[in-house]
């Protein structure tokens, strides 16, 4: 035990002279987390990811009505309704599997909500014997996938719905609320299809890519997955975003809190 912590403060310590001195002619690599205070980014998720559970919830439990013709909230695409049950119900569990699951969302509330560790080279508080993602509750990640297969149909109908709300009783119109849902659709696309499940299903189990026309193909959509898995922290963050803001826009026609502006043709 008493070497390894030896080796670890020798390896700060070399990593922080180089920090201070990069070699000639390169640049120095840092913790993008570095230079702010190491609780600033899990307090950040703490509140945001908090506060959107509490609206989350609310809407979902309380509130029956998330339609203003020709707009749809987010939070209930596609509408389905069933007696007196609130019908975001029959829909919100899919995208909260599968954020839940999202490699991002994994790392921002284990580091935020449960100090596991908090930030890079940051020790974490003692636990008990962790199995990692192989025990309840935390093995349920490993179903990723199947929340990206349900959310895919989800992201077809918000598109659908994108396309709906330019039909201002069959004359063609533009509102502030077309423009957040077609905004929406692109963000949460990105979100959706930069996934690594997704990067994996495009590439992933191919040992040649270039040895058929198909293994071809499928180099190139993979290209392309990765060109937004590269920001999928970012993409997951302006979707949250833009789901929120629409429903709120939206949520704020039906209560009549204030009138859309839009320009019908
Ligand atoms: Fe984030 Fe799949 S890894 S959505």
């Amino acid at each position: 035990m008493r070497s390894t912590s030896l080796d670890w403060n020798r390896t700060l310590a070399i990593a922080e002279r180089t920090a201070e001195r990069p070699p000639a002619g390169t640049q120095a690599v840092r913790n993008p987390y570095s230079s702010l205070p190491n609780w600033l980014y899990p307090t950040f998720v703490v509140v945001a990811l908090g506060a959107f559970l509490v609206y989350a919830t609310w809407v979902v439990f309380f509130e029956r009505n998330g339609e203003y013709s020709p707009y749809l909230s987010p939070f209930f695409s596609p509408l389905i309704k069933v007696a007196s049950i609130p019908p975001a119900i029959w829909v919100a569990w899919a995208p909260l599997a599968f954020r839940l699951t999202c490699y991002y969302y994994r790392k921002a509330y284990f580091r935020s909500f449960l100090w596991h560790p908090r930030s890079c080279a940051v020790p974490e508080p003692q636990r008990g014997r962790h199995r990692g993602e192989t025990a309840f509750p935390w093995i349920l990640n490993n179903f990723h996938r199947f929340a990206f297969y349900v959310t895919f149909v989800q992201v077809a109908f918000l598109l659908y719905d994108a396309i709906l709300a330019f039909d201002f009783a069959g004359r063609f119109g533009v509102g502030v609320g077309t423009v957040l849902m077609a905004v929406n659709v692109v963000l949460l696309s990105s979100y959706t299809f930069g996934c690594h499940a997704v990067r994996h299903l495009a590439g992933g189990e191919l040992d040649c890519f270039s040895c058929s026309r198909v293994a071809r193909a499928r180099w190139r959509l993979w290209r392309g997955v990765t060109v937004l898995n590269v920001k999928h922290d970012r993409w997951a963050w302006a979707s949250l975003a833009s789901v929120w803001l629409t429903d709120l826009y939206i949520r704020g026609l039906v209560h009549g809190w204030f009138t859309d502006f839009r320009w019908v043709s």
